[in-house]
Order: C-alpha cells, then structure tokens, then sequence
C-alpha cells in the first residue's frame, strides 16, 4: 500500500489545547519508520494549512471556533480528495472535528468513482450532534450527523455525498448524550455499543459489518479516536471515558480491519500529548497503525472475504 501521512493540527474542535501537536507526536513515535518496516510504502505530504476564517456564525451561542472549522473542513476535504487517487491518506490528528473534512473527501472520492463508501467509527462518542443540539459548542462531537446529512450545518459546505445508515457502523460507544440518542433513533446506524462488546465479543460484530463492506464492493474510511482506548492504555485525550477497549481488544480490531482488505483511509484522531506520559499514547496509536497495516505475529490461514 503506497501510504500517505497528512498532518491535520485541528485544536479548535474542543477546548482543551494540545491536540495540534499530534502530528508532531505521530512522527516522533516513529509513525513511518514502521509503516516503511512493513514493507509500504510512505509519503509525508506535511499539514495541512486552513484558510483563515470568514467569520461565519451560528443561532446556537455555544458554538466555538465556527469560522475556523469551516475553513479545515474545506482544506481537509481538498487533502483528502488530492491524496485518495494516489494512495491511502493517513490523517494525523489533530481533534476528531477534522472529520469533518476527511469524510467529506473520502465520500466526494468515493461518488466520483461510484462506489459506496463505508464508515466504522471506532470511539467512545457517538459524536452525533448538529450545531443546533450541542450544549458544549465543541465541534468534534458533530462529524457523523455531518456525514449522515442532517440538517443542522448550514454555515459549513453540505456534505458532498450523505453516507446512508446502513453504511455506518459506531464500535465501542459508551457516551451519548440525549440529543444524539434521539437523532441516531430514526437512522440505519449500527450500534456497537460497549454492551454488544462485552456480550458478543469483537469479532462477531466486527465481521458482521466487513461482510456488509466487502458485498457492496465499498470503500472504508476507519476513524479512530484515542478514546475508543481505556484510558489506562491511553491517558492521553481530553474526554476520557472508563470502560474502554483494552489493548487486547483494540488490536484484535485492527488485524480483522487489515485481514478484511478493505480499508482505504484513516483518521487518527483526539491524541493530546500534553496529557500524555513519556509517548505511550502516541506509541500506542502507532502500534495499532502498525497491526492494521499488516503486522501479525505469526502469519495462519484466516478467513478471507
Ligand atoms: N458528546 C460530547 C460533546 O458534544 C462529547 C463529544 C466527544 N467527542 C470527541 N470527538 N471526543 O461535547
Ligand atoms: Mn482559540
Ligand atoms: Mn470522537
Ligand atoms: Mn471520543
């Protein structure tokens, strides 16, 4: 896989500082060292730079950084539909309202060349609210209403090409507020929240929805967010919830991910290493990059799609 690394320095998503350092953390960590190791090959195209904002505004007052989240949306949609044609674009977060951007590229791509693109949002939010229903005025807790077409959004490009229900799946969800849970209610969203984890496991679930991939010949955009991870693992991200996917579990993702064959870009989202300790967040991610890339242990006969 020729990969492709695209820094996206997002910090205005929520108001936590740190996250614009990401970038700078996945390369520290080694990001393309191991990628290289695999055999992939690896192009850093650098950050991203957004426009500066115009100065759009919204009626919900505690909305935040409007005009500049406007402006990467543009800038990472235009990354993402630059890179796709060339390769697999890796966008190192940076906060999870960057999302906004990638998935708007990969499904602008994906309609162009007429297939259906498919998303699994690997988090513990649903991040399903509108600028309308967000009482934190945090845009990383929008991009999948976003990218499902709600209406809600009318400062920001529309989206270029809604992604039906049926072609999302949340994995690990363990926090949604009430807003969300009422506008996911009407959707063919599926749901594995952390309850169908723990009595179904990962890999039931998981295959369920690479099946559904692999027979409607789809593309897989991944979204990973750090806080998909306990924070035990991973105490580097602002929003931290318990209960999360231990090391086991999040690798074991990662290699069906890579078995299915399917994945065609990558968000890495939410890493702040201001919280971290000596890298081992951002060790984490990379390592995880690394067993959706491809690394096992030992090489056996599995199931292929
Ligand atoms: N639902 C909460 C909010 O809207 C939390 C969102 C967290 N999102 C994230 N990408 N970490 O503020
Ligand atoms: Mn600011
Ligand atoms: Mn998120
Ligand atoms: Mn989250």
């Amino acid at each position: 896989t020729h990969c492709i690394l695209i820094g996206a320095p997002v910090d205005e998503g929520q108001r936590r500082p740190g996250c614009l350092m990401g970038p700078a953390a996945y390369r520290t960590a080694g990001l393309a060292g191991t990628l290289a190791a695999l055999g992939h090959g690896v192009e850093d195209r650098g950050d991203v730079r957004p426009a500066p904002g115009r100065g759009e505004s919204c009626a919900n007052p505690a909305v935040h950084h409007l005009p500049e989240m406007i402006a990467w949306t543009e800038a990472l949609r235009a990354a993402a539909e630059a890179a796709l044609p060339d390769g697999m674009p890796i966008f190192m977060g940076g906060d999870h309202a960057l999302a906004l951007g990638t998935v708007a590229g990969v499904a602008a791509h994906a309609a162009r060349i007429g297939r259906p693109q498919f998303v699994i949002w690997l988090d513990a939010h649903s991040d399903f609210h509108t600028l309308e229903t967000t009482s934190s005025g945090n845009i990383h807790g929008t991009p999948m209403a976003y990218a499902s077409g709600l209406p809600g959004f009318d400062p920001f490009p529309p989206f270029p090409a809604p992604i039906p229900g049926e072609q999302i799946c949340m994995f690990g969800i363990r926090s949604v507020d009430p807003a969300e849970h009422a506008a996911m209610q009407p959707t063919e969203i599926t749901v594995n929240d952390m309850r169908v984890l723990d009595e179904q496991g990962i890999v039931a679930p998981l295959r369920a929805f690479l099946d559904r991939v692999s027979a409607a010949d789809g593309l897989l955009h991944v979204s990973l967010d750090v806080d998909f991870l306990d924070p035990s693992i991973a105490p580097a991200v602002g929003t931290t919830v318990p209960g999360g996917t231990t090391f086991r579990e999040a690798h074991l993702v990662m290699e069906l991910l890579h078995e299915s064959g399917l994945v065609s870009s990558l968000d890495l989202v939410e890493l702040n290493p201001f919280l971290d300790e000596r890298g081992r967040t951002a060790k984490l991610m990379v390592d995880l990059v690394g067993s959706l890339m491809g690394r096992k242990v030992f090489d056996r006969p599995t199931r292929s799609y």
